[in-house]
C-alpha cells in the first residue's frame, strides 16, 4: 500500500473509532435518563411520541457559556425552542432573548421580561410589529435595507439600530447571508442613510450561518466586522458601541462538534480586547437548548420493502423530526433494546441487528426519518429514542395528516430533595 492510500486508512480508522465513542457517550446518557423516573412517569403519562425537557441542562449551557465569555450578553434566540420552562430557566439566570416575531415577544411580556432584554433581530418586519415592539420598551432591531430604516422615521430616540452583515458560510446547514445582510458598502450606506433619517445606528450584527463546525470562521467574521467598524468611525464620524455575533454555534447531532469551549477560545483574543468600548452580544439558539429535550417514540408499523426492512414510528418529519427537514440535522435513534442496562440489551452491530429505514408516520412519502440505520429486529410499541433534539423540533411541527403535538414533559428536579419530578406541558407557539 502507499503512503497516501495508508495515511487515509489511519484517518478513515480513526475517524470510525471517535464517530464510535461519541454515539456510545451518546447511548450511555440517553440510558440514564431513559431509565430515570421522571421519564418513565411521563411516557406512562402521555405514551409515545413524547419530548422530555430537562430546563436544567439549558441553565447549564448558559452557565457555560457566561463562563467561557464572561463578556458576551447573551440573547437566547426563542425561535430555537419557545417553551415557557426554556424561558423560565433563562429569565431567572439572567439571559437575555433574541425575538423574530410579536408572538415571542408576548411570550416574554407576559412573563414580565424587562424589555432592555430583549433584541428584535429580524431583518423585515412589519410597520405594526415595530409599532408593538416600541410600544412594549423594545429599543434594539435589525435592519438591512433603506425600506426597513425608512421604518423607524419618527421612533423614540433611544431606538437602536444594528446593521446586519453578510457573511458566506457554505460550510454551514444553513447559510443566512442570500437571504440577509449586505456588504461594507452598502452598510456604509445604510449608516449614511440612518444618520439622514434621524435615527441611531449603534452598530452591526451578522449570523454566520446555522450549525457551523468551524469556529475560525466566527473568529474571522468577529475581526472583519471589528475591522469595518473601525474604518467606518473614522469615515463616517460616527461611534458604534455595539458588536453582535449572531448564533450559529453548532450542536453534536450525530458527530462531536466543536464545542463552546473551542468557539470561546477563538473568539476570546478576537474579542477580548474590544470588550470595554463594546456592547458585544450574541444570539445562540441550538446550541442552549439541543441537548436538552430527548425524544421518545415507538414502532407503529413494519414492512419488508425491496430495500429492505422499514419501521414506522409515531412521530416523524411533519413532527419533531422537522429539524431534518427544516435544518438538514441527522439526529441519532436509538432502539430502547440497544441502550446499556436495557431489560433486553444487546451490543449494537451484534447479530439480529439489520440495516433499517425510519419512516414517519404520515402518508406522504418524503415522510422518511433515517435510511440505513443499524437497529436489532423490533416489534410493534417498541420503543425508539432520540437525543439532542430541543432545538427546531417543536417549533417547526405541522399538524399535517391531523396529529396532535407531540407533548413535551418537563423534568425537574425537587427543591430539597433533589428527586426527579414530571409536568407536563404540551403549550407552545401556534405555528404561523
Ligand atoms: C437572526 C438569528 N439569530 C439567531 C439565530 C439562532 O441560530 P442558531 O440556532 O443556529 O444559534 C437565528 C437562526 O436562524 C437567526 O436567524
Amino acid at each position: 500500500m502507499n503512503p497516501t492510500a495508508l495515511h487515509d486508512l489511519h484517518v478513515k480508522r480513526r475517524d470510525a473509532r471517535t464517530a464510535r465513542a461519541f454515539e456510545d457517550r451518546r447511548r450511555a446518557e440517553t440510558s440514564a435518563l431513559l431509565s430515570s423516573v421522571a421519564a418513565r412517569a411521563a411516557i406512562a403519562l402521555h405514551g409515545t411520541p413524547v419530548l422530555l425537557l430537562d430546563p436544567e441542562r439549558v441553565r447549564r449551557q448558559y452557565r457555560h457559556l457566561r463562563r467561557t465569555l464572561p463578556f458576551v450578553g447573551f440573547h437566547y434566540a426563542v425561535k430555537a425552542l419557545a417553551h415557557d420552562a426554556v424561558l423560565d430557566v433563562l429569565d431567572d439566570a439572567g439571559c437575555g432573548f433574541d425575538i423574530a416575531g410579536g408572538e415571542e415577544l408576548a411570550l416574554l411580556t407576559r412573563r414580565g421580561v424587562d424589555p432592555a432584554r430583549i433584541i428584535h433581530t429580524h431583518p423585515i418586519k412589519k410597520p405594526a410589529e415595530i409599532a408593538a415592539a416600541l410600544a412594549a420598551g423594545v429599543r434594539t432591531f435589525v435592519v438591512d435595507n433603506d425600506v426597513e430604516i425608512d421604518k423607524f422615521r419618527g421612533a423614540p430616540p433611544d431606538t437602536r439600530l444594528l446593521v446586519r452583515l453578510a457573511y458566506r458560510s457554505p460550510h454551514a446547514k444553513s447559510d443566512l447571508s442570500s437571504k440577509f445582510g449586505v456588504g461594507p458598502f452598502e452598510a456604509a450606506h445604510l449608516v449614511e442613510r440612518a444618520l439622514a433619517a434621524g435615527v441611531t445606528v449603534a452598530g452591526f450584527s451578522y449570523h454566520v450561518g446555522s450549525q457551523l463546525d468551524d469556529a475560525g470562521r466566527f473568529a474571522a467574521a468577529a475581526a472583519d466586522t471589528l475591522e469595518l467598524m473601525d474604518i467606518l468611525e473614522r469615515r463616517l464620524n460616527v461611534q458604534f458601541d455595539t458588536l453582535d455575533i449572531g448564533g450559529g454555534f453548532p450542536a453534536s447531532y450525530d458527530a462531536e462538534a466543536a464545542g463552546v469551549d473551542e468557539m470561546a477560545a477563538a473568539l476570546r483574543p478576537v474579542l477580548e480586547p474590544h470588550a470595554r468600548r463594546l456592547d458585544i452580544i450574541a444570539e445562540p439558539g441550538r446550541v442552549m437548548v439541543a441537548d436538552a429535550m430527548t425524544l421518545v417514540t415507538s414502532v407503529v408499523g413494519i414492512a419488508e420493502r425491496s430495500d429492505g426492512r422499514w419501521y414506522y414510528l409515531d412521530d416523524g418529519l411533519y413532527g419533531s423530526y422537522s429539524n431534518v427537514l427544516t435544518e438538514d440535522v441527522h439526529p441519532l435513534v436509538f432502539a430502547e433494546r440497544d441502550l446499556p442496562g436495557s431489560a433486553a440489551s444487546h451490543p449494537a452491530g451484534a447479530a439480529g441487528h439489520r440495516w433499517a429505514t425510519l419512516a414517519g408516520p404520515t402518508c406522504d412519502s418524503s415522510d422518511v426519518i433515517a435510511r440505513e440505520v443499524m437497529l436489532p429486529d423490533l416489534r410493534v410499541g417498541d420503543l425508539l429514542v432520540s437525543p439532542t433534539m430541543g432545538a427546531y423540533t417543536t417549533v417547526t411541527a405541522t399538524r399535517f395528516n391531523g396529529r396532535p403535538f407531540t407533548p413535551v414533559a418537563v423534568l425537574g428536579r425537587g427543591p430539597v430533595t433533589g428527586e426527579i419530578a414530571v409536568a407536563s406541558d404540551a403549550r407552545r407557539l401556534p405555528i404561523v
